[in-house]
């Protein structure tokens, strides 16, 4: 097994399955998770083929595009199989990415170095400029409001309601992008946080002095 060959392979299977994906999971979100995944991963002294591998296949096995989890990861298995990547590594790809496609509840921490860092990647794309910018597609594309004053941010919400109840994309970011900082497991990971939160805490100062009509 040559790792180069088995990531440029990996790269193509995903771009192809993800290509017309439109839930947010596109390709070049993949793309940019890998590339923080492995940015994170030198820092860390980590394995970065397993990092690489992981964060590839990271949104493959989830229900919302392959329809179901076990079935997803029973898939991904096969494509490393075939790769003839080394059952230990396959066991450990898989062991991050069924961890991190469990939405909403399950927010147990990953136990590797690797699975931590890959969670990492991904949810420093959820905030930043380009957080700001999914949360607005996404918002955009369920109809929901840029903001509404009369409608506070939910404390306490089961799975369920964070996926189909009103709100808007403003209150999206302290249901969700402004806790995520808190969550980071790698040093690494935090201190990039750090930035992009700094980032949406100005984007929101400047977003109500427009709204307000005093700047
Ligand atoms: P992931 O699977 O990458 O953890 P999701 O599928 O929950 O994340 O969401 C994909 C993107 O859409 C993320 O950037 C997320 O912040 C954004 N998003 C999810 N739910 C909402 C929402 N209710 N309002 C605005 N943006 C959302
Ligand atoms: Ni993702």
């Amino acid at each position: 097994m040559n790792e180069n060959y088995v990531i440029q392979n990996t790269q193509l299977y995903v771009k192809n399955i993800l290509e017309s994906e439109g839930s947010g999971h596109d390709w070049f979100h993949i793309e940019r998770v890998t590339k923080t995944a492995v940015t994170i991963a030198e820092k860390e002294n980590a394995n970065l083929f397993v990092c690489e591998l992981a964060a590839l296949l990271h949104d493959i096995a989830d229900e919302k595009i392959c329809g179901d989890e076990q079935k997803g990861l029973g898939i991904v298995r096969e494509w490393l199989s075939l790769q003839e990547v080394p059952e230990n590594t396959i066991d450990h790809v898989l062991q991050i990415i069924s961890k991190m496609s469990f939405k909403g509840g399950n927010n147990l921490p990953l136990k590797s170095l690797e699975g931590k860092i890959v969670q990492d990647a991904d949810r420093l794309d959820a905030i930043g400029a380009i957080g700001i910018a999914r949360c607005f597609v996404y918002s955009g594309a369920k109809g929901q409001l840029i903001y509404d004053p009369a409608l506070k941010p939910r404390a306490e919400m089961t799975n369920e309601e964070y996926r189909k109840g009103k709100s808007t994309a403003v209150n999206h970011f302290y249901e969700k992008l402004l806790k995520l900082k808190g969550l980071m497991n790698t040093k690494e990971g935090k201190r990039l946080a750090d930035e992009r939160h700094l980032f949406m805490e100005n984007f929101l100062k400047q977003f109500y002095k427009e709204w307000n009509g005093t700047q």
